[in-house]
């Protein structure tokens, strides 16, 4: 780490940002795997799930307008200027145009180009429709400055689900809305868009750092609230030849990490609410990542309690986070070399965590 990249950490993280992630990049890797002879750094800003949710006419729920806005403030705040922005998923509750639209109006304030990962919540109304009109396709990849991006749809269904006879579309979104929904579908990224990723990935040589951004988790948590992607081990087959890959998610509502292989996972938060780890809520199986530590839940009389915000360190294709929480202790969650996957530098002695809660 060089001075001017420590100072900008330091500065940034002053400046309380909210729901950012931002990153740098020092070179070896890149210089090795594309002779390039000039060290670049970049950073850039990540926002997600906001669940703005129509009420009638102009009238929004104020605190979910309030979270995003406050995450545009602050990225618009931020120095250095971070490369781009992207926002990862559920910008609308119910997928109405008057939802998409009115969040597209808000983040028409950021300074910088978005990409934007399309959300269960932004897609089960119209199956996309008005999503894909306004903003453009909802799979793509780009290069930046020596890293492949790439963003997928990961909320995409069976086809005999989508197509059931619903008494209304909007009978279809809610019912993917809820949690503990028997009627419900698990995710899939699936078979053509796999086909695209295979074909996108061809070109890419394996020690390119490898940035992969969905909204539903590549990895099976808790099926129950579709913390979970049915295909996701094929899609982690296909990351593996790679040196260094990085997930990063949304639609979690946590802060959640962890290491299968090659791939780093990490969520990002909402600026929309907190949602309750499965393991200590639903009491039933599930496969919270080991490394993960639970935060303490959030204060149900401080309404940005449980959201926060993401600092991303891309170090040769690790990733250190420190998620800040406005009424938690902020942690840091840094890629430890000897173990060989992130470990949560601030928690991980038993003694010094705060337990979480139990039940809800
Ligand atoms: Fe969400
Ligand atoms: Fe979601």
């Amino acid at each position: 780490m060089n001075r001017k990249n420590h100072f900008n950490r330091r500065e940034f993280l002053k400046r309380g940002s909210a729901l950012i992630a931002a990153g740098w990049l020092p070179l070896s890797l890149v210089e090795v795997a594309f002779g390039k002879t000039q060290a670049e750094s970049f950073t850039f800003a990540y926002i997600s799930d906001s669940h703005l949710t129509h009420i009638k006419g102009n009238n929004f729920v104020r605190n979910w307008d309030r979270g995003l806005t406050r995450a545009i403030a602050e990225a618009n705040l931020l120095t250095p200027r971070p490369d781009f922005i992207l926002y990862g998923g559920d910008i609308a509750q119910l997928g109405t145009p008057e939802e998409i639209d009115h969040g597209l109006d808000l983040l028409g304030a950021l300074r910088g180009d978005v990409h934007y990962v399309m959300g269960e919540h932004d897609y089960y109304l119209d199956l996309g429709e008005h999503w894909r009109k306004r903003i453009g396709p909802d799979h793509y990849s780009f290069d930046h400055k020596g890293v492949h991006f790439v963003v997928l749809n990961s909320i995409l269904t069976h086809d005999d689900w989508i197509h059931k006879k619903w008494d209304s579309p909007m009978h279809r979104m809610k019912e993917m809305a809820r949690l503990d929904n028997p009627q419900g579908s698990p995710f899939l990224v699936g078979d053509p868009q796999r086909e695209w990723l295979r074909k996108d990935l061809e070109k890419i040589s394996k020690d390119t750092p490898l940035v992969v951004v969905s909204h539903s988790p590549l990895q099976k948590i808790y099926k129950g609230w579709n913390f979970w992607t049915d295909d996701a081990e094929q899609i982690q087959a296909m990351l593996k030849p790679f040196d260094k890959v990085t997930v990063l998610y949304g639609h979690v509502h946590q802060i959640q990490y962890n290491q299968i292989d090659n791939i780093s996972f990490h969520s990002v938060m909402a600026t929309a609410w907190p949602w309750p780890y499965p393991s200590t809520f639903a009491q039933e199986a599930s496969y919270m990542p080991k490394l993960t530590v639970e935060i303490n839940r959030a204060d149900p009389f401080f309404e940005r309690d449980g959201t926060g915000w993401q600092f991303i360190n891309m170090h040769t294709g690790d990733v250190d986070v420190h998620d800040a929480l406005p009424d938690n202790r902020n942690r840091v969650v840094a890629f430890d070399e000897k173990k060989g996957h992130p470990v949560d530098a601030r928690y991980q002695a038993e003694a010094n965590r705060i337990p979480p809660m139990k039940h809800f």
